[in-house]
Parts: C-alpha cells; sequence; structure tokens
C-alpha cells in the first residue's frame, strides 16, 4: 500500500437504518414501503402535506407503533419490537405533535420526569444510600435547569407547565427529551404556534445541538426552518416517498413543488 496516497474519505456513519416500513390503519396506507438512512450528527427532514404520513413515520421510529412490515436498525441494534421506553433508554428521544406535558406539574418537575429513564443509581441504593439519593437528585437538579437555561425557559421553573403559551410548552417538550441524554432526537412540528423570533430561536439551538453531536429527525411545516437547516430531506405523499435529496435538491424538483409547495411557486 502507498502511504501516501490520499486516503478516501470514510462514508458518514448511519445512525438510524430504516426498511421497507409499512403502517396501516384500516385501510389507510399511512406509511408504505418507506426506507431511510440518516447519518449520525446531521439534521434529517420529513416534508409532505397534512396527513402523509410523517407523524406515523416518527411514531415507528420512536415506538409509539410497531410497523405492518419493514425492519429498523439503530446504532446496528434490531428496534423492531421493542417498546418506546427501552428506545428512549438506548438514546432515542422525541417530542410529540400534540404536546404531551405534565400540566399540574411544574416546567422544572417535567424536565426531571426525563431524568428517570437514565438514574445513574440502581432503585434499592435509593433505599439505602440516601446521601447518594441526595447527590443524584442534585445532579439531576442541577442538568435540568441548564437545559431550561438552554430552550430558554429558565426564568419559568417553577410555574406549572400547563401555564405557559403554546410555544413556550413546545420547547419544554423538547428540554425533556434532551434530559433523556438522546443521540437522536426525533421533533414533530416544533415550530408550530412559535412566532418570528422564537423559530429563529429554535433554529439556532437545533444547529447547536447538531454542532454537540446529537443526530436530528426534524418534521415540519416551516419551510425556512426545513431549508435552512436540514441536511436530508424525505418528502412524503400519501404515506409514499415522493423524494428524498438535499435542500437545493428539493427545492429543484418539479413534482415536489407542485404536490407540496404549491404549484404556484413553479
Ligand atoms: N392512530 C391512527 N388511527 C387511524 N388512522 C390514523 C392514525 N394515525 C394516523 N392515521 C391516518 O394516517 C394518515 C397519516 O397520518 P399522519 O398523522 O402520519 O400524517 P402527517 O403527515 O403527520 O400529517 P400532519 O401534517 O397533518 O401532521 C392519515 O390519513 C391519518 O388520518
Ligand atoms: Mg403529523
Amino acid at each position: 500500500m502507498n502511504p501516501a496516497a490520499p486516503k478516501q474519505a470514510d462514508p458518514p456513519t448511519p445512525l438510524l437504518e430504516a426498511h421497507r416500513l409499512c403502517k396501516n390503519f384500516g385501510g389507510v396506507r399511512a406509511v408504505q414501503d418507506i426506507s431511510l438512512t440518516i447519518s449520525a450528527g446531521t439534521v434529517f427532514a420529513i416534508i409532505g402535506p397534512n396527513g402523509a404520513g410523517k407523524s406515523t413515520l416518527l411514531n415507528l421510529l420512536s415506538g409509539v407503533y410497531q410497523p405492518d412490515a419493514g425492519e429498523i436498525r439503530f446504532a446496528g441494534l434490531d428496534l423492531v419490537g421493542l417498546p418506546a421506553h427501552r428506545r428512549v433508554r438506548h438514546g432515542l428521544a422525541r417530542t410529540f405533535q400534540k404536546i404531551r406535558l405534565f400540566k399540574q406539574l411544574s416546567v422544572l418537575e417535567n424536565v426531571l420526569a426525563g431524568y428517570h429513564t437514565r438514574h445513574s443509581i440502581p432503585p434499592l441504593q435509593y433505599l439505602l444510600h440516601g446521601a447518594a439519593f441526595r447527590a443524584d437528585a442534585r445532579r439531576c437538579r442541577a442538568g435540568a435547569l441548564d437545559l431550561l437555561e438552554f430552550v430558554g425557559l429558565a426564568h419559568r421553573a417553577a410555574v406549572p407547565a400547563g401555564s405557559l403559551a403554546y410555544g413556550e410548552q413546545r420547547l419544554l417538550e423538547i428540554a425533556r427529551a434532551l434530559a433523556t441524554s438522546p443521540r437522536l432526537l426525533m421533533v414533530d412540528e416544533p415550530a408550530a404556534g412559535l412566532n418570528g423570533a422564537e423559530v429563529a430561536a429554535l433554529l439556532r439551538r437545533i444547529a447547536n445541538l447538531r454542532e454537540r453531536g446529537v443526530t436530528i429527525v426534524l418534521v415540519e411545516h416551516n419551510m425556512d426552518l426545513v431549508m435552512t437547516l436540514a441536511d436530508r430531506i424525505l418528502v412524503m405523499d400519501y404515506g409514499e416517498r415522493l423524494f428524498e435529496g438535499a435542500p437545493g435538491e428539493v427545492q429543484a424538483h418539479p413534482e415536489v413543488i407542485a404536490a407540496y409547495l404549491g404549484a404556484e411557486a413553479l
């Protein structure tokens, strides 16, 4: 081997791979034959009209639903059959299109709930070693406050989650998902209900997470956000894959523009 020969760039490592996923609801083919490969450290966006199957695809990847057919591998691990809470322990986290928070609990307590998936000491030790328990609780609290700082909600830590504005609740869901220390974070319409300044802040936060090595799956209708952030975009329509490519390729694809961005954009 010639040591002076230029080294071939390593292909990007796939973190998540899905092969020919299908999910039907009665007669509705919500996800049909969808395959995807998501490289570590990238933002992978999924776009498409209402009812295209985007949330169903996230539900399959996160384990809310099991597929009727197909395979999913995460860092080499076969995910099919693994329930959602087990996937969280392996480093997959998500937020929901329809917000799911503990509305009566405080903002801080909602983030602390995310830590329950990764306590560093086993349950028996909580009983036997009060000091270890208190140290763990302090560590979680400090981490939760850092996450609230990150999403811009530190000043709201003590108020009930239900009293937050809609856009703030979406940010709290992100903080709670991050409390599980995900390698892959899936967000379903994070910009819904946010104003322009909040969308800009969300964009910076997602870019920041990617810089820290978190891989992001972004389902979103806000095209500015998608086109600015995404490394790859999967376009879905009627449960099927219409196109996949880089933002520039998606914008240049006439079928995509007609079906999704609106024929008037042509
Ligand atoms: N639990 C369910 N039971 C029955 N049908 C469902 C269920 N979940 C989704 N569907 C149907 O599957 C199709 C895809 O829905 P999905 O929510 O995945 O679309 P989406 O792309 O997320 O749409 P939106 O942009 O409106 O959020 C729709 O026809 C929807 O009505
Ligand atoms: Mg949806």
